[in-house]
């Protein structure tokens, strides 16, 4: 098809994966929310907790320019390894850094300020990734949460936190069954 991109290209490649094996990717209907979320906030610096194979990373890689820089943290290395592969097929023009390890072992090691950040990785420990990076955060930056619909019972906790603790403006976008919950730091 004329127009489509290597991303473009990758993105289907791992949607049509999805027919025959369980890979629990954002997927292209809640994926335009997470890209318009982080399109209003023009990111140079993002965070992602929970590679898999790059979908999203792709995804959201595939709207930003070449000065901006993806951070994602993968506990699983073949898992990341494949992202890794993914994501230099897909030619997208940031930077992305692909981490190996446990979320909440990485995110105190990591420097400098994020503009947005993407959390959906374990769905039961979503409140202690975000406490963990809080304060390397500003005024304005977007964290958009996977799964706010359907795994809501496992994070609470994280739901209650950015919709009452007055540190977020926060909503819940329904999409089908499941849905994204998108806070803005204030
Ligand atoms: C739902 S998948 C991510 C999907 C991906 N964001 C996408 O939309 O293409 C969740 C991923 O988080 C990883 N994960 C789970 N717990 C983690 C942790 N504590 N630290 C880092 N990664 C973790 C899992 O191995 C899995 O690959």
């Amino acid at each position: 098809m004329i127009g489509l991109t290597k991303a473009d290209d990758v993105l289907k490649e791992i949607e049509r994966m999805t027919e025959n094996e369980f890979l629990p990717i954002i997927g292209p209907d809640k994926g335009k929310f997470l890209v318009e979320a982080f399109r209003k906030v023009k990111p140079k610096q993002v965070l992602e907790v929970g590679t898999l194979i790059g979908y999203s990373a792709v995804l959201i890689g595939k709207d930003l320019d070449k000065e901006a820089k993806i951070t994602t943290i993968e506990i699983h290395a073949a898992e990341a390894k494949a992202a890794r592969e993914n994501i230099k097929r897909a030619e997208i023009p940031p930077e992305v850094e692909v981490i190996v390890g446990n979320a909440l072992k990485v995110i105190p090691t990591l420097r400098g300020c994020f503009d947005a950040v993407f959390i959906d990785a374990e769905k039961s420990e979503y409140y202690e990734y975000l406490k963990l990076v809080e304060d390397k955060l500003h005024e304005g930056t977007v964290v958009v949460a996977d799964n706010a619909g359907i795994f809501a019972d496992q994070m609470q906790d994280y739901l209650k936190y950015v919709r009452d603790s007055g540190r977020y403006r926060s909503r819940f976008v329904q999409v089908g069954e499941d849905g994204v919950e998108i806070s803005i730091k204030i």
